[in-house]
């Protein structure tokens, strides 16, 4: 195989979008012309969806209102909550929110090949629902009730998982870090989810796509393996050995390095600022020291820089979240940018279907069975 075809399609302009830059020029990350740190800095999750999902930043009387329509779509269907009975305690939550959007496709199904926009808002609202409804049913054996009053996406996700309404500090940095996840321009989950869009498949599908693409520790994944390598570490000293001998190894650095951008992730100091702080609060440093002293390592080592997914790590453990649910998160913000772009994609009205060189052998003779060996 060439490099030219090995190169996972690095630098390969695979279509147009209007939805966000990435890296570009003079532009660095903007979801619909306004920068990530405006949005992070001033603006709410809720905001940063509708923009995503309806093209242009809502007035006040519209942000109410959609804040409204949100809390109002966070039941789940009878059938949805039998069958998510049914999982098993040991399911990775990304498995059960796959699954528990896919059902949700079957209760619900879209009914025509429209904007999708409802469909967006209700997954956005019910994502939370979904995974802890699971929760809760197989840790404690109780059938929560997931239609809370809380106002934000954020602090519904907070308020399911510790039973309590969240203080502002924490419920403002998980609005942060859902912000800066919202979207990422043709990465591999977004570039999946349109695939599936350009078969003209319905919206549900595309979203499942998007989920099982987001799976993998090489994408979304990455805060689940990041955690799991800081959390090794006692100390900084320790961090420092250890990575020396990963490196040696050729081991990957989880939470590092990125295919587009090259001298910095711009998300990355905006969520390390929150995990700061978070920790400041808590009164309780180690899991960000740690974390900076693996930083410089891999800065002085390898000149690899963190990306979103490192210092959201530290910054979710502060939150008291679960290592495993930091991936759904990533779903729950993520599901605004795919559904702008499968939106984006319906457009196009054309099927993505590229070619590849063959490498097989030279068409052979066919052989019967009986003569095989
Ligand atoms: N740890 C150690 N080395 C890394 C690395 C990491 N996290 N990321 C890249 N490198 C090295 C590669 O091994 C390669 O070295 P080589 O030239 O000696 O072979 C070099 O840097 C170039 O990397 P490459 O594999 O070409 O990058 P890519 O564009 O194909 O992949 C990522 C990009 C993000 C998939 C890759 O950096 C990675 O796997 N990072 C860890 C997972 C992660 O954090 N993912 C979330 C992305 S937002």
């Amino acid at each position: 195989m060439t490099d030219r075809h090995n190169n996972g399609l690095a630098d390969v302009i695979a279509g147009e979008t209007a939805i966000s830059t990435v890296g570009k020029e003079g532009k660095g990350l903007t979801y619909r012309g306004y920068r990530i740190h405006d949005l992070a800095r001033a603006g709410t999750f809720e905001e940063t969806a509708y923009l995503l999902i309806y093209g242009a930043l809502p007035t006040s009387e519209e942000l109410q209102q959609y804040q409204t329509k949100l809390t109002m779509l966070r039941d789940l269907p009878t059938g949805l909550q039998t069958i998510l009975e049914q999982l098993p305690a040991t399911t990775h939550p990304m498995d059960v929110l796959r699954t528990g959007i896919s059902a949700l496709g079957a209760f619900e199904p879209e009914s025509d090949e429209g904007t999708g926009q409802d469909i967006a808002n209700r997954l956005i609202a019910s994502s939370a629902s979904i995974l802890f409804y699971w929760f809760h049913f197989q840790t404690k054996g109780v059938r929560i009730e997931t239609a809370t009053g809380s106002r934000s996406v954020a602090s519904h996700f907070l308020e399911l998982l510790h039973g309590i309404e969240a203080s502002e500090l924490d419920q403002r940095a998980l609005d942060a870090s859902l912000i800066l996840y919202a979207e990422h321009e043709f990465n591999a989950s977004t570039f999946a989810a349109r695939i599936t869009a350009s078969t003209r498949s319905d919206f549900y599908s595309a979203v499942t796509t998007g989920i099982g693409t987001l799976r993998g520790p090489l994408h979304g994944g990455a805060n689940e393996a990041a955690m799991d390598l800081i959390e090794r570490f006692e100390s900084p000293d320790a961090a420092e050995i250890g990575i020396k001998e990963m490196l040696e190894r050729k081991e990957l650095i989880m939470g590092f390095g990125h295919r587009v951008y090259s001298i910095s992730d711009p998300r990355s100091g905006i969520i390390k600022a929150w995990s700061r702080t978070l920790s400041e609060e808590a009164g309780n440093m180690r899991l960000y020291e740690i974390s900076e002293r693996i930083e410089k390592v891999m800065w002085d080592e390898k000149r690899l820089f963190p990306n979103l997914d490192f210092y959201s790590a530290s910054a979710y453990r502060m939150l008291g979240i679960p290592t495993a649910l930091f991936t759904p998160l990533f779903v729950i913000s993520r599901i605004s940018g795919w559904s702008a772009h499968i939106r984006e994609q319906r457009e196009v009205k054309r099927i993505i279907r590229p070619q590849a060189d063959y490498t097989g052998p030279e068409p052979m003779s066919w052989v019967p069975i009986n003569q095989r060996s």
